[in-house]
């Protein structure tokens, strides 16, 4: 049995790219391994210092990892700002993790981009932070999308290091996971980059079948092949990689061959997306909102989470304490 561990931050509602991502491949893991799914809400920080509400964006979220499948009997499902021990091995961590190699990460340099006017540590010590949530478990194996696939290398790092300064074999390198395939990246509706929270290119698990078809219908194409066999474009390749997540793959092939022999009709394609998107998301939107209602329900989820996580995260950070050489008088 392995230790899994991912999260997801608390700053927008889950979307296809955080389903296929990553929450799908934590459902499909949880019944054979040991594992730690939680919510980020201390990295939601590094870019909402002052989040409009904090606990409503952590409790919708919760809900729909719930309705997604996470089932919080087998997995330890929790916050991560209710585990502060996180906090003391992200301390520990900061001081063998150096400025220059965090400076150079792609998501930072990213991050300074969008938000020239916060350029805060939270942001720069991002990967030491994750990886304090990842290595805490003493996890192998992390299931994400294909945007986190630097943060793992960080993470593997910094576990590495800590590993080589102490002159021990404590804590695993952890890989990010997809059962032995290539990372998923979802792209957006926009034509071009990742499905993402922010970038208004996403369909959220809990939009409503109306605005999905909207969002759908009003996805970037092109003017659409003119000949047979030519080659795809990038916006209409994103279309295709969405479909190859929700449809079945007789669509995929009908819809692709209808490309080839350059008789595609966007608007059918789109149309069929949509229905096979809702088709997926309705069941998981109604658990949802059955979830958000069961205010006991998510509280029980919540406190038991906190003290399995916890009690994992204590044990770490007393033996990371006593191989640091922290001993009690
Ligand atoms: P976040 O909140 O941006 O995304 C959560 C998960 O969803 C995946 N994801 C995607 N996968 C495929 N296609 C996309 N378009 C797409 N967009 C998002 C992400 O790869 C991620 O797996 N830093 C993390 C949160 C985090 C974490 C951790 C994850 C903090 N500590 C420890 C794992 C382990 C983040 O910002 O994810």
């Amino acid at each position: 049995m392995e230790t899994v561990v991912s999260g997801i931050r608390s700053t927008g509602n889950l979307h296809l790219g955080n389903y296929f991502g990553a929450v799908r491949n934590f459902v499909k893991m949880q019944h054979e391994n040991n594992c730690y799914f939680f919510i980020a809400d201390y990295h939601s920080l590094t870019t909402h210092p002052k989040p409009d509400d904090i606990h409503g964006n952590i409790r919708q979220v919760l809900a729909e990892y719930l309705a997604c499948g996470i089932d919080p009997e087998v997995s330890t499902v929790f916050i991560q700002s209710d585990v502060p021990e996180v906090t003391e091995l992200y301390l520990l961590l900061n001081m063998n993790a150096y400025v220059g190699e965090l400076e150079r990460t792609t998501s930072f340099k990213e991050k300074i981009r969008k938000h020239p006017d916060n350029i805060n540590a939270g942001l720069l010590t991002y990967p030491v932070l994750m990886a304090a949530d990842i290595i805490i478990h003493k996890a192998n194996k992390v299931p994400v999308g294909k945007d986190q696939e630097q943060n793992l290398e960080m993470t593997r790092r910094f576990a590495r290091r800590f590993n080589t300064i102490y002159g021990v074999d404590y804590f695993p390198e952890p890989d990010a996971y997809n059962f032995g395939m290539e990372l998923i990246k979802i792209p957006g509706l926009d034509g071009t980059g990742k499905m993402g929270k922010s970038e208004g290119n996403g369909v959220f698990l809990a939009d409503r079948p109306e605005d999905i078809r909207k969002k759908v219908m009003k996805a970037v194409t092109d003017t659409g092949p003119t000949a047979p066999g030519q080659e795809v474009t990038e916006p209409i390749r994103n279309l295709f990689t969405i479909m190859k997540a929700v449809s079945s793959p007789d669509t995929l092939a009908h819809f692709t061959e209808k490309y080839a022999t350059a008789e595609i009709r966007y608007g059918d394609l789109k149309k069929q997306l949509a229905e096979d998107i809702i088709r997926f998301t309705d069941p998981v939107r109604t658990r949802i909102n059955a979830i958000l209602n069961d205010d006991a329900y998510l509280a029980r989820v919540v406190k038991d989470g906190a003290e399995k996580a916890r009690a994992s995260a204590a044990k770490t950070i007393r033996e990371v304490r006593e191989i640091i050489g922290y001993r009690s008088f």
